[in-house]
């Protein structure tokens, strides 16, 4: 699909539903004991994944037009599908799913997905899950396809090797059926959706510093959620506003938690022009997903650096920042983002190919990428490599080139954010 150089995007259009936060309503709406009522659930193939897995495990599962209702199983009562649990390209059911299988006695679940899905480590869940009481066979010791074996589970204290709310939320999900209280730490602070849902639950849960505890319990009582808007779909259509010349977006209802909004601060910090009520760092943990409306204007850029803290808050838009990088003045540097090795694709090698193919002055690191302003780019042809987010940075790098980018497996787009195209074009004059 071709993508022309545009001018002066214009236009309002509503965020579509979080993925993050979809994924988890499915699944704590399948480990409630009454009826979950979900407005507003992102349909894409990621989520949809996740509803007919929880399906697969005896949940009832009702989508209506403005709602998917969930009727779960309770937090004990998964049954056997007696078939592969298929994830199909979702890493995040790949890593929460397990947390809850993990708890069911005596019963055995297998998971697979697809290619990139077979590539994604699985270890990091493996290991304290086994800690705590459950068996996990990976395929050559970290890969899906897997089998888990479900157990009474203990409580441990656990520290993540690495910042990811995927494993975090794995093991907060298996410490709710666990004998005691449950604690994780994590080297930088990630997303904490699963944190605060819980707590909307009548989880007992508290969070010191970068520690989060959880007591087991009986019950999830969990009677609606409303998914806000998605801030990784919205940070697509930010990026266009603040690159293409003469641009004005206003995108509403996105979901402003703090743990997401790190590539809309880097995007101030590089002078791109973003209004909106960000949540502030630092608050007590709040059943609450604070939303906004942001207000896009195109700005001239300046290089910025983002060190390995902040690359949790900004993991998914991170390609972005390359793709900014290209349009400021000065060097744009990424560090400690060796995390996006191991994403949809390598998204450190699919961003740096990507974006030298359309005459983008940008070098890999190992754990990143520096990027040489050099005003614009010039466009060409990007390769999604099947990867949803490498696909959608294809599309935005065309509006703000000189000669346009044709992108090759834009219909992955549909992993996370199915009406993309559309939106973008609803903003040409
Ligand atoms: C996600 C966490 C992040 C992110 C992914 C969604 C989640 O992954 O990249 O797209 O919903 O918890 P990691 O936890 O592996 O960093």
């Amino acid at each position: 699909m071709r993508f022309e150089p545009a001018h002066g995007l214009a236009g309002e259009l509503k965020a579509p539903p979080d993925k993050s936060i979809s994924h988890r309503a499915a699944l704590l709406g399948a480990m409630a004991s009454e009826p979950v009522r979900i407005e507003r659930f992102l349909h894409a193939d990621d989520t949809t994944a996740t509803l007919r897995a929880v399906a697969a495990l005896g949940a009832l599962v009702e989508e209506r037009v403005e709602e998917v209702i969930v009727r779960g199983t309770g937090l004990r009562e998964a049954r056997e599908p007696g078939h592969t649990i298929d994830v199909r390209n979702a890493g995040t059911l790949l890593r929460l799913l397990p947390g809850w299988l993990a708890a069911q006695e005596g019963r055995s679940f297998t998971l697979d997905g697809d290619q990139s899905i077979r590539r994604r480590p699985i270890d990091r869940i493996a290991e304290p899950l086994r800690q705590m009481g459950a068996e996990l066979n990976p395929t050559d010791g970290r890969y899906a396809p897997f089998e888990v074996r479900g157990a009474r589970l203990r409580a441990i204290s656990h520290e993540l090797g690495v910042a990811s709310a995927q494993v975090k939320s794995c093991v907060l999900l298996a410490a709710l059926a666990a004998d005691g209280a449950t604690t994780v730490g994590e080297p930088a602070q990630s997303r904490d959706h699963t944190e605060r849902m819980l707590l909307a639950a009548g989880v007992g849960i508290h969070r010191h510093g970068r520690h989060v505890t959880v007591q087991n319990t009986d019950e999830l009582l969990l009677h609606r959620v409303r998914v806000p808007g998605d801030v990784s779909s919205a940070a697509f259509l930010v990026t266009a506003g603040v690159l293409v010349p003469g641009s004005r977006l206003l995108i509403g209802d996105v979901g402003v938690n703090w743990s997401r909004t790190g590539f809309l601060r880097i995007v101030r910090r590089m002078q791109g022009i973003v209004l909106g009520d960000l949540e502030p760092e630092g608050g007590e943990l709040s059943a609450e997903e604070p939303v906004s409306d942001l207000d896009v204007a195109h700005g001239a850029l300046e290089g910025a650096v983002v060190e390995a803290e902040e690359v949790p808050l900004a993991i998914d838009e991170l390609p972005l920042v390359a793709l900014l990088g290209c349009f400021a003045e000065g060097e744009t540097v990424v560090r400690g983002a060796q995390e996006l090795r191991v994403k949809e694709s390598d998204r450190i090698a699919g961003v740096v190919d990507g974006l030298r193919g359309l005459g983008g002055e940008i070098e890999a690191t190992d754990d990143g990428f520096a990027v040489r302003g050099t005003g614009g780019l010039r466009g060409g042809a990007l390769d999604s490599r099947g990867d949803h987010r490498l696909a959608m940075m294809g599309a935005v790098a065309g509006l703000a080139s000189r000669e346009g980018v044709e992108v090759a497996g834009m219909e992955t787009a549909a992993v996370s954010y199915p009406s993309f195209v559309e939106d973008l074009q609803s903003l040409h004059p």
